[in-house]
């Protein structure tokens, strides 16, 4: 995916904006979107091999991006990042698990929450220190509209979403209340054809077997959940990637930031009517 602005970032308005998990995805096409518009950006990946690979995107597409390995998780790695003086943070990296919890091994539940909410709390923690320093930056957290309202068997990653806008919103509150200039953002992505929501479907089948209370309506499931994400998946991050930009760049962002509109919207309609 490619995505071109036309408007360049003036002089002015140039960020050191660092992202994570940016090795695929919503994350790689928001490093390339920021760049092309003059911005600083370290896009960081989990793997070495993902960096190696984006290092030869981007000679290929003639931009400048600063590249390294940083796995969230790993505390080694976050030493990488103390020394940066950031203007942005956009907290990408993201992972999900699937299952009923009526029967998913409680330690995958765990981990989903130590990679989606924990570690990107721990590491804007890093990042703020700076931030509070001179007084303005902003911390962006990619959550999703799973993060609104949640879908059967996903139950894993919804959960972890939702602590993981509730947080952001916390944070910001906090925030504002001693620094104005110091901003916490939620991106909420709905379906974007990246891969992901077929990695998470996947997982859960590893494990449902026989054995489970919910192997008798399992084609079922796949059919459903097949039927949805053909349904609502957008092909081009483009929206979503718009919405990163808008944040990254505003001076005031706001709380909350969907795409793509008619999914936002959907969701709205069915809160309103208690879902
Ligand atoms: N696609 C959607 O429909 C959708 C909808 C709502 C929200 N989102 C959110 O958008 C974000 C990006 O998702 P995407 O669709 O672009 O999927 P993606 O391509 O899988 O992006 C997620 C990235 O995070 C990386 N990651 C996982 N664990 C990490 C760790 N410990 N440290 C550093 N990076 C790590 C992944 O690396 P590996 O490939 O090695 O795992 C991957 O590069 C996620 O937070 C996701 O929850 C996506």
């Amino acid at each position: 995916m490619c995505v071109h602005f036309t408007l360049g970032a003036n002089k002015q308005m140039k960020k050191t904006i660092l992202i994570t998990g940016a090795g695929t995805g919503i994350g790689k096409d928001s490093a390339f979107a920021l760049a092309r518009r003059g911005h600083n950006v370290i896009a960081t990946t989990e793997t070495e091999e993902q960096s190696l690979n984006l290092k030869e995107e981007i000679k290929s597409a003639n931009i400048d991006l600063n590249v390294f390995k940083f796995d969230i998780t790993n505390k080694k790695d976050h030493q990488k990042i103390e020394n940066y003086n950031l203007d942005v943070l956009i907290n990408n990296a993201g992972i999900g698990e699937s299952g009923s919890l009526a029967e998913i091994d409680i330690n995958k539940v765990r981990h989903n929450f130590e990679v989606n909410v924990f570690c990107s709390f721990e590491i804007s923690q890093l990042v703020l220190k700076k931030m509070f320093d001179k007084k303005e930056g902003t911390i962006i957290f990619i959550s999703s509209l799973a993060g609104k309202i949640t879908m059967p068997f996903l139950g894993p990653y919804c959960m972890s979403k939702f602590a993981l806008s509730s947080g952001a919103e916390a944070m910001r509150s906090e925030i504002h209340r001693v620094h104005k200039n110091i901003h916490v953002s939620i991106i909420e992505p709905g379906g974007y054809h990246t891969g992901f929501n077929q990695k998470n479907i996947a997982k859960k089948y590893v494990w449902m077997d026989e054995k489970s209370v919910f192997y008798p309506i399992i084609d079922q499931i796949k059919a459903k959940e097949d039927r949805q994400f053909k349904l609502t998946e957008s092909k081009s991050t483009a929206s979503i990637v718009g919405k990163i930009v808008k944040a990254a760049e505003a001076k005031k962002p706001k709380l909350r930031y969907s795409a793509p509109w008619w999914q936002a919207f959907g969701i709205q309609l069915l809160r309103m009517f208690g879902k």
